[in-house]
């Protein structure tokens, strides 16, 4: 699958949404941080936000939820229009049902994992899944530095899609840059969210070209 990046509007600034998304017309998706609180120390946007963001943009957006009670939230994000939908497997209790009325609703099933939760006891669940997010750092911030230590999963999980057929893309998320993404992409990551790396950027649109090319080989 070609390349995607996704820029993270925690980056960018609140106050000018609609503008912020306007400078990234090249950007795949727009990925949305919904921080609670709770799951995460962290406190962002939640459904009224991405309701007025869906109707500013074209572009599609990438819902990553990281809120304490995904199986009650992530299906209304869905229906409100989001392209994506991700859970993080560390909070959802019903995931199969909550991946399902995701695709239900029209988007993508997103499922996401913290840079200490193994791949391996969530192989049964892949065939519900679109897209499977690997963090590559801890979970609630901007900014911070690239968790090395993940690659290892990244590999792995790449190892387990293809047996499974191939379809589920492979999102990385946390200190993408110009100096990490092509080893995600070696490892075999084929989505990319970049906050910092893009909105810190003075020109994000080159921004992404930039890690687009470095991811493509
Ligand atoms: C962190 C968020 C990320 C964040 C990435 O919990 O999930 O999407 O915006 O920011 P950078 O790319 O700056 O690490
Ligand atoms: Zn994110």
């Amino acid at each position: 699958m070609a390349v995607q990046i996704s820029p993270s509007i925690l980056s960018a600034d609140f106050a000018r949404l609609a503008d912020e998304a306007a400078r990234v017309p090249n950007a795949d998706w727009l990925h949305v941080d919904v921080m609670d609180n709770h799951f995460v120390p962290n406190l962002t946007l939640g459904l009224p936000v991405v309701e007025a963001l869906l109707k500013a943009t074209s572009t599609p957006i990438d819902c990553h939820l990281m809120i304490e009670d995904p199986d009650r939230w992530a299906p209304a994000y869905a229906e409100a229009g989001a392209g994506s939908v991700t859970i993080h497997a560390e909070a959802a209790k019903a995931p199969v049902r909550t991946l399902r009325q995701i695709r239900a609703a029209g988007a993508r099933s997103g499922f996401a994992l913290n840079p200490a939760t193994a791949v391996e006891p969530y192989e049964d669940l892949l065939p519900e899944i679109d897209m499977l997010l690997l963090m590559t750092v801890e979970p609630g911030f901007g900014g911070q530095k690239f968790l090395d230590v993940v690659l290892p999963k990244i590999r792995r999980a790449r190892e387990l899609i293809a047996k499974h057929g191939g379809q589920v893309w492979l999102q990385v998320d946390g200190g993408v840059a110009a100096d990490t993404i092509e080893r995600c992409a070696e490892a075999g990551a084929d989505v990319f969210v970049a906050g910092s790396a893009v909105y810190g950027a003075a020109d994000p649109y080159t921004a992404i070209e930039h890690l687009r090319s470095l991811a493509t080989t």
